[in-house]
């Protein structure tokens, strides 16, 4: 593990997660930034307490790893200037948005590099949001599998997802938008690492191209299965002002859904990627 100059970092779990100390994601520094930037392809996904920040600050620590994504679909806070955030508010009325595990906007040629997620509002209990490293899942299987899956390309769409007729369109009259799709390979190779991880996922892919529909079904749930194993997770709880940082070319998410109730508010934004190989 890498040690630092200016940051602590501390793993929280074995397959990916840390938590960093000794930081402001306000701060201009560039060397401790530098250290940020390695902590995060090491890690994958890095947590940051106590960070009471604005949206242009958030804005300004993400354009530091790249271009900010305008959501296709999402844009929130647009007509406060910020059409870069996009919301995730629950509470007894309104569900959770992200609750199967999904890596973000996989549906577009360039899916994002990562997210910035803080939280505004967190639940008294609950509401917790988990990552799985895509490079432990690949890392796991056998040569074979490796071999097998090394040149299958999937499907992805918002099919079931945002453009599905009952997406946040109940009693607005609007319809939903029109389908956008890419196709990816199953294995990716990390554009900094190198390394390979799985990605596909439940969210948005919609199956593997050149099988049997049958065949692509099994093998997609036998790959949902086995990246969901709880060796190759970490899990988060969040506070007000709590900061999450992914990898989304090397890991997958989602929220556990088990305090309904509670008034929760998370914003994020959204990192540019290239295009997966
Ligand atoms: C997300 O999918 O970007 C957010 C997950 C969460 O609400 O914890």
């Amino acid at each position: 593990m890498t040690s630092f100059k200016h940051i602590t970092v501390n793993p929280v779990a074995g397959a990916l997660g840390a938590e960093v100390s000794d930081f402001h994601l306000g701060d201009v520094n560039e060397d401790a930034f530098q250290e940020v930037r390695v902590a995060f392809l090491e890690h994958q996904v890095l947590f940051f307490r106590d960070q009471e920040i604005t949206r242009d600050q958030q804005k300004a620590f993400g354009s530091r790893f790249g271009t900010l994504q305008i959501h296709p679909f999402l844009q929130p806070l647009k007509n406060e200037g910020h059409p870069e955030f996009i919301l995730l508010y629950s509470n007894a009325q309104s569900p959770y948005l992200a609750e199967n595990w999904h890596s973000d906007v996989t549906f577009v040629q360039e899916p994002p590099l990562g997210s910035v997620l803080r939280c505004v509002e967190a639940p008294e209990f609950g509401g917790d949001t988990m990552w799985a490293s895509t490079y432990a899942a690949y890392d796991a299987l056998s040569d074979k599998m490796q071999r097998m899956l090394s040149d299958l390309v999937a499907v992805h769409d918002t099919v079931r997802s945002f453009s599905r007729p009952s997406y946040d369109t109940a009693g607005t009259g609007r319809q939903p938008p029109p389908v956008m799709s890419a196709e990816h390979p199953v294995v990716r190779t990390h554009p900094e690492t190198g390394r390979k991880g799985l990605f596909v996922n439940t969210t948005f892919t919609s199956h593997i191209k050149d099988m049997k529909p049958a065949e692509s079904t099994a093998l997609l749930s036998f790959l949902y299965h086995h990246m969901t194993t709880p060796d190759f997770s970490c899990r988060f709880r969040w506070r007000p002002n709590s900061v999450a940082m992914w990898d989304n070319r090397c890991t997958q998410h989602r929220v556990v859904a088990d305090n309904k109730t509670a008034n929760r508010r998370m914003e994020r934004i959204t990192i540019n990627g290239d295009r997966p190989y």
